[in-house]
């Protein structure tokens, strides 16, 4: 018979405080519950995450979301084959909390402990959710991330290229709070973009003209706000089609980056020649219609599948963490010693290092 397997998983790398149960039956994984508790309003005042405010609040709330957790899935601590738990990358307190936390729920109940890389939790989720076979070509979006990876298994990610400074998502925030805009600002600039010419301002396309995947953003957001200074300068002020404007060609610029790095790292991809090849993407800035879109279209030319999991397990989660640890079960792996938190912990070791620390924490 088919392996059975339902994992608890933890997760706390960011501004998201999250508890979810994962079971695999016949070979599908099931999502059982999963909890997320956001912080948004605990930050609006500060432009950003303050880190110290999201690890108190991770401390104060992993008990009630796992709590929360087992109740919604009907299922005790008894009932678990183990545990799992983001021990990096992202702001160090939060990961502590998760991980100071789910040691104490493992001594406790005698469960295993497996420590899950957070990008992989996001990098595995299209096997939970479509069930993709290895190896497929991943790029993760979002407020924190942006990387292709090509997932061969469990344990096994290869880095083709990413941002080297501002991740998207940081980039639709950034300019939504030029334009006067709410947080988070990449759906409020996606529906101004909805209503504006892309063409009446063209903003660069960072990178294009240089060979591989990666990519940056920080400098389009200097470039809008050069343009939304000028326009003020001229006009004494901006006009709401100005807005409009302003965020539909920044939203084209993005689009276009994306679209062109998804080219070439498919194009990698594809060299390879998969059995069936598929893209997958996962980050809030996967909910873009016009990014998914392009990258539909793209997919669509090029004969390669593309999947992109509902937003709820798109963003950050603990249901991608708990199937982690039951994938990481699967091919064998145990604990091993004490867990330790880690701010910086790259899915590819054989990349060169990324850099870039937004807003969020670690990019890798
Ligand atoms: O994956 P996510 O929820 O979290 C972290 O990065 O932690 O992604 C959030 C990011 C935010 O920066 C948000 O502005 C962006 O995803 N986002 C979008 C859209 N919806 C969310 N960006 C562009 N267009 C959207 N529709
Ligand atoms: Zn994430």
């Amino acid at each position: 018979m088919a392996e059975t397997l339902t994992y608890l998983g933890i997760e706390s790398s960011c501004d998201d405080t999250a508890a979810a149960v994962v079971r695999l039956a016949r070979g599908r994984g099931e999502v059982l519950s999963s909890v997320v508790q956001g912080q948004t309003a605990l930050h609006a005042d500060f432009g950003g995450v303050v880190p110290e405010i999201a690890a108190r609040a991770h401390a104060e709330r992993l008990d009630l979301v796992t709590a929360e957790a087992l109740d919604l899935a009907g299922i005790r601590l008894a009932d678990l084959d183990g545990i799992a738990v983001t021990a990096g990358p992202g702001l160090i307190g939060g990961v502590m909390s998760g991980v100071m936390f789910a040691r104490g729920l493992a001594a406790g109940s005698g469960l295993p402990l497996l420590p899950v890389n957070h990008l992989a939790g996001h990098a595995l989720t299209p096997r939970l959710t479509d069930g993709l076979d290895f190896p497929y070509l991943m790029l993760l979006v979002s407020g924190g991330h942006c990387q292709f990876l090509i997932a061969r298994a469990p344990d096994s990610f290869t880095r083709l290229g990413g941002t080297i400074d501002d991740a998207p998502g940081e980039a639709f925030d950034k300019v939504a709070k030029l334009l006067g805009l709410g947080q988070p600002g990449g759906p409020l600039v996606e529906a101004e973009a909805a209503r504006g010419d892309p063409a009446r301002f063209v903003f660069p396309r960072p990178l294009l003209d240089r060979p591989g995947c990666d990519m940056s953003f920080s400098g389009l957001k200097t470039a809008i706000l050069r343009a939304r200074d000028s326009v003020v300068a001229e006009k004494g002020g901006l006009t709401h089609q100005d807005r409009s404007d302003l965020c539909a060609g920044f939203q084209a610029a993005v689009a276009a980056v994306l679209t062109e790095k998804s080219r070439r790292a498919l194009e990698a991809y594809v060299a390879e020649r998969p059995a069936a090849p598929a893209l997958a993407v996962a980050g809030g800035v996967a909910a873009n219609s016009a990014i998914r879109a392009n990258l539909t279209d793209l997919c669509a030319r090029l004969g390669v599948r593309f999947t992109a999991p509902p937003l709820s397990l798109c963003t950050d989660n603990a249901a991608m963490i708990a199937w982690a640890g039951i994938e990481q079960h699967r091919i064998g792996q145990r604990p091993m010693g004490e867990i330790t938190a880690r701010p910086r912990w790259p899915l590819d070791d054989s990349a060169p290092a990324m850099l870039g620390s937004g807003k969020k924490g670690a990019k890798a």
